[in-house]
């Protein structure tokens, strides 16, 4: 395997799981198999980055758009994501990981929202790696929720509309607290960012690999990091400027 740098491992790595429903399909299966299978894959990549002493690792699980789907597909997704969080928490507990969800809360299933709520307490103050799972999530919609928080906060008089800035904007996220991912790889070949964390990924080094979710492995994940590392993160600025603050 390859040689990771264990100082420069990205502080939040976040994913785009896609590609399951092809998996599923190329060998002739229900997609939902593809879901399943993919259900692994996560286990494994949650262990894994937790290994590493990865910080936070956010995980793009079902969109605001994956609601369009069959009924079908939907309520077997929310049937596998039930199962999954109830063999999670498990894991969470041993591992030390603190639980934390992104999204539209309120559109999901109240039982789905009880094992939620459920992980939340239980992980709270685990200190080890922040695992974000992203439900019913989509960028531009919760981009809109912060901002009408902030207008509330203003017509209420709490707040003057002088004082809203990145800062205050990011705080109204719901991933007010998680630093920005540092990388973000999707698998299945797609190169587009479907509405995730639109505002977060400014900065984000982004990694595309061809391999479907299901197919993803601990090798696959080592050479997006080892790629990562081999990277010049620059923020605007001169790569002499870059290679200057990294030698003071
Ligand atoms: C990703 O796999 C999982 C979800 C979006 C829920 P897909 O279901 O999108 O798989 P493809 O893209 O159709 O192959
Ligand atoms: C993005 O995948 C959402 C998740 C991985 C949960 P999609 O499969 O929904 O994205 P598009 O529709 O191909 O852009
Ligand atoms: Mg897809």
């Amino acid at each position: 395997m390859m040689e990771l740098d264990p100082t420069k491992l990205p502080r939040h790595l976040a994913i785009i799981m896609d590609g399951n429903g092809r998996w599923a399909q190329q060998r002739m299966l229900p997609r939902i198999v593809g879901h399943q299978r993919g259900a692994e894959t996560v286990q494994m990549v949650v262990d894994q980055a937790s290994n590493l002493g990865i910080g936070h690792l956010t995980l793009f699980a079902f969109s605001s758009e994956n609601w369009s789907r069959p009924k079908p597909e939907v309520r077997a997704l929310m049937t596998l994501l039930k199962k999954y969080l109830r063999n999670e928490l498990r894991r969470m507990l041993r591992n030390n990981i603190r639980f934390n969800v992104i999204g539209a809360r309120d559109d999901l299933p109240p039982e789905i929202n009880g094992i939620i709520d459920d992980a939340l307490a239980q992980t709270a103050t685990n200190s080890g790696m922040v695992l974000t799972l992203a439900l019913s999530y989509g960028g531009r919609q919760e981009i809109t929720r912060a901002a009408a928080r902030i207008a509330r906060q203003v017509a209420e008089g709490s707040l003057l509309p002088d004082q809203v800035n990145e800062e205050l904007l990011a705080g109204a996220l719901d991933t007010a607290g998680l630093p920005d991912p540092d990388l973000l790889i999707r698998t299945s070949g797609e190169m587009r960012i479907s509405n995730f964390l639109l505002w977060q990924l400014a900065y984000t080094e982004l990694y595309f690999t061809e391999i479907n979710w299901p197919d993803f492995t601990i090798v696959e994940l080592h050479r997006a990091l080892a790629d990562f590392q081999s990277r010049e993160r620059r923020f605007g600025k001169t790569s002499a400027q870059i290679r200057l603050t990294q030698r003071s």
